[in-house]
């Protein structure tokens, strides 16, 4: 079976990438290397360096006819999304549309969409959140991926496209970027193993920081796996359900460096402060009960060890 992932050469998109090699899937990529690397490809992965909001994408589908496509491919700064809105929606609305429409032109089976738990509900007054609780954008790149679910709704009530769609809550692990969505681990870790002095982002009244539901990368890939070989259409939330603050995250950093053999100079106990960024919410963490019982897929990861395993990685490279 063909499965063609975009984005392919980020962060989670290459983790996804992995599995489908390691489970037997032929797999090409589409990545145009604006935030993604080289490196991160899986050498059986057929690249094709190109962007998805461009004609030439077609290509890509005349000559590889995927089956599934995978799409993870987009603009994934919410902080940026608020400065240039319009961008944020070339891509992660213009591009969906563009592989949507391909995707019917050349009969693809299922589309499967990398969608935000983290940041689609908004404010939630309920947490851990439900995938029925009624979605409330606090940003631009947001909005963009509640507009993409519809336009996949849509291309499947139409046309008849299966699909799934996967609601990620914060994800972290190897090859992280900074500057992503949910940055926090990659900064933090970054920061410290240079010796730079880290800054916790929080509003005034909570100083503990934002509450976040850190999920590590290879769940979601393997949340990827089961989506593929499941049969159902529909949104799951992909996290853990549990919530970890960044001053919990942050001292459990400093502590795994720390026993990993990194000079951590006292001074950097405590991190620096700041008020949270535009687009920021306090409070997220989603309810998987949905994802459990109808995909069978659980979060096998917790935090002590799925930081471990990603600050060895830092510390490898
Ligand atoms: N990181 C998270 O915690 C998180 C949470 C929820 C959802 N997501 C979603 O998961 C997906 C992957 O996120 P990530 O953190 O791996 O980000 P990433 O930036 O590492 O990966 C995105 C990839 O898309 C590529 N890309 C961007 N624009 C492109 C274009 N126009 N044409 C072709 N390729 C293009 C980039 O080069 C990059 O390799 C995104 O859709 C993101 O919105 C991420």
């Amino acid at each position: 079976m063909k499965v063609l992932v975009t984005g392919g050469c980020g962060f989670i998109g290459s983790n996804v990438v992995d599995a489908y090699v390691d489970e037997g899937y032929d797999v090409a990529v589409v990545d145009n290397l604006s935030m993604g690397k080289k490196e991160n490809i899986n050498p059986k992965a057929q690249l094709y360096v190109c962007d998805i909001c461009k004609e030439e994408v077609e290509e890509v589908f005349i000559k590889e006819r995927p089956d599934i496509v995978n799409h993870h491919a987009a603009q994934i700064s919410v902080p940026f999304s608020v400065q240039d809105p319009l961008f944020d929606a070339e891509i992660n609305i213009k591009g969906i549309i563009r592989l949507l429409m391909l995707a019917i032109k050349y009969k693809v089976k299922k589309f499967i969409f990398s969608s935000t738990g983290g940041a689609i509900y908004g404010e939630a007054d309920i947490v851990p959140t439900k995938e029925d609780y009624v979605p409330e954008p606090a940003s631009p790149y947001a909005i963009s991926k509640l507009s993409s679910e519809k336009y996949i709704k849509f291309f499947f009530n139409q046309y008849g496209l299966d699909y799934t769609i996967l609601r990620y809550s914060n994800v972290y692990g190897p090859r992280q970027i900074p500057h992503g969505e949910a940055g926090v681990v990659a900064i933090f870790t970054e920061k410290l193993i240079n010796g730079i002095h880290p800054t916790l982002n929080h509003f005034p009244d909570a100083p503990q920081g934002m509450i976040r539901d850190y999920c590590y990368v290879k769940d979601v890939a393997h949340a990827n796996i089961i989506a593929t070989k499941n049969k159902k259409t529909g949104i799951f939330n992909i996290g853990t359900g549990k919530g970890t603050t960044t001053i919990v995250l942050y001292k459990e950093i400093v502590r795994i460096l720390r026993e990993k053999g990194v000079f951590i100079p006292q001074a950097f106990d405590e991190p620096i402060r700041a008020m949270a960024r535009p687009g920021d919410i306090k409070v997220s963490t989603l309810n998987v009960e949905k994802a459990e019982k109808e995909l069978a897929w659980i979060a096998t990861y917790d935090i002590r060890k799925g930081l471990s395993e990603t600050i060895d990685w830092y510390l490898k490279k």
